[in-house]
């Protein structure tokens, strides 16, 4: 039977996990929840996805009908019947969802928005999907940790020791966002280490990882410098760091200079020309000609699409919660396959 899956919080990230579960063949959408009868209720409309109400106000969920939408209730009415729910609120709003969530006895995912210390577990695919089969709740971590231990991971899988020091260059807004900044600056997060690199070792504790971060007037991707230092005899060159990348799952490395995709405005360019939806890319993009091991020192840059890399990681988890597949790499493969079903022209 199918995994009945609710989105509270239809927003950049709960539209994108919506479509993704839709996808997939052994989960459904059972219902999203939007605020008020207002912009992305077309949407679900369009998708036939039902619509509930955030809350359970009698007044809020009447304001539905007045607006033309057909609205199937409360959040609680939206729980009962489901077995899980996907919270996508806005950073720092969903902890006050949890206790809901709690009292209706179903599964909780929240986003990387959220502290670990709020979840108590957080989750990426590669690093800890096996730790997170069977439990109530899990934190899909952001999409800048996400990015990290796409390519990390697999590194401190081969070297069994791992030491990094990144600098994540971050976008100010998300395309749709209108009120956000800096338009003109760069601005330094004031906090050292930020809170990116740290992240990581909610997944993979193991890592030893700093960073420090700066928000420029950019939309469209995060790009992250990154410097790991290898342990002695980690047999690793160059070209094999690269084949390793090449072989785990999303991660795309290309040649900037062979494709001319220097940029991370050419990277978004190549996501919309090979049919991706919204012009997504999930895969952790990473320049080959970036890439330079110097004895220890692997020094690497690697761009990333803030609005979708954390996508199919949500779906994963889902199926680690569920207990529905306890091997993240078949998960990631179902995922995957399900997902290019839809993207790829
Ligand atoms: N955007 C990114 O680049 C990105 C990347 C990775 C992770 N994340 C994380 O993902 C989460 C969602 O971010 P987002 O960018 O998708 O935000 P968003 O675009 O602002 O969407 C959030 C949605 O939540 C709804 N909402 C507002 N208050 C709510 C509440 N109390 N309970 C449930 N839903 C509520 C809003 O509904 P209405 O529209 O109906 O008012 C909105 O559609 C955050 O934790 C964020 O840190 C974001």
């Amino acid at each position: 039977m199918a995994i009945k899956v609710a989105i509270n919080g239809y927003g950049t990230i709960g539209k994108r996990v919506a479509d993704a579960v839709d996808a997939q063949n052994d989960m459904e959408i059972v219902g999203v929840t939007k605020t008020r009868p207002a912009f992305g209720c077309d949407l679900a409309v369009r998708k036939n996805y039902p619509i509930y109400c955030t809350y359970d106000d009698a007044e809020k969920i009447s304001a539905f009908a007045e607006s033309g939408y057909e609205c199937h209730g409360g959040l609680s009415d939206l729980l009962a019947v489901a077995d899980i729910v996907v919270d996508c609120s806005p950073g720092k709003v969903g902890a006050a969802n949890k206790a809901k969530y709690e009292a209706a006895g179903i599964k909780w995912i929240f986003q990387g928005g959220e502290k670990h210390a709020m979840t108590e577990r957080s989750y990426t695919s590669s690093a800890n999907h096996m730790e997170n089969v069977n439990v109530n709740g899990t934190r899909v971590v952001s999409c800048n940790t996400t990015g990290l231990s796409r390519t990390l991971v697999p590194l401190y899988n081969h070297c069994g020791q791992l030491k990094v020091e990144c600098t994540m260059i971050r976008r100010a807004a998300d395309p749709g966002d209108s009120n956000k900044g800096p338009i003109n600056a760069i601005k330094p997060v004031l906090q050292v280490p930020s809170h990116h690199g740290p992240d990581v070792m909610t997944v993979k504790p193991e890592i030893e990882i700093n960073s420090m971060a700066v928000a420029v007037p950019t939309t469209l991707m995060h790009c992250h410098s990154i410097v790991a230092t290898l342990p002695e005899g980690h047999g690793l060159t160059t070209n094999s760091v690269i084949e390793m990348w090449k072989n785990s799952p999303r991660i795309i490395v290309m040649n900037g200079a062979q494709t001319g995709i220097s940029t991370t405005a050419e990277v978004m360019e190549f996501a919309r020309d090979i049919g991706r939806k919204w012009g997504d890319l999930h895969e952790i993009f990473v320049w080959e000609d970036g890439v330079k091991l110097d004895g220890n020192t692997l020094y690497y840059f690697q761009a990333i699409h803030q609005e979708s890399d954390v996508i199919p990681e949500n779906v994963d988890a889902i199926r680690a919660l569920m207990g529905t597949e306890s091997d993240w790499k078949a998960s990631v493969a179902k995922t995957d396959a399900a997902i290019s079903r839809y993207n790829n022209l």
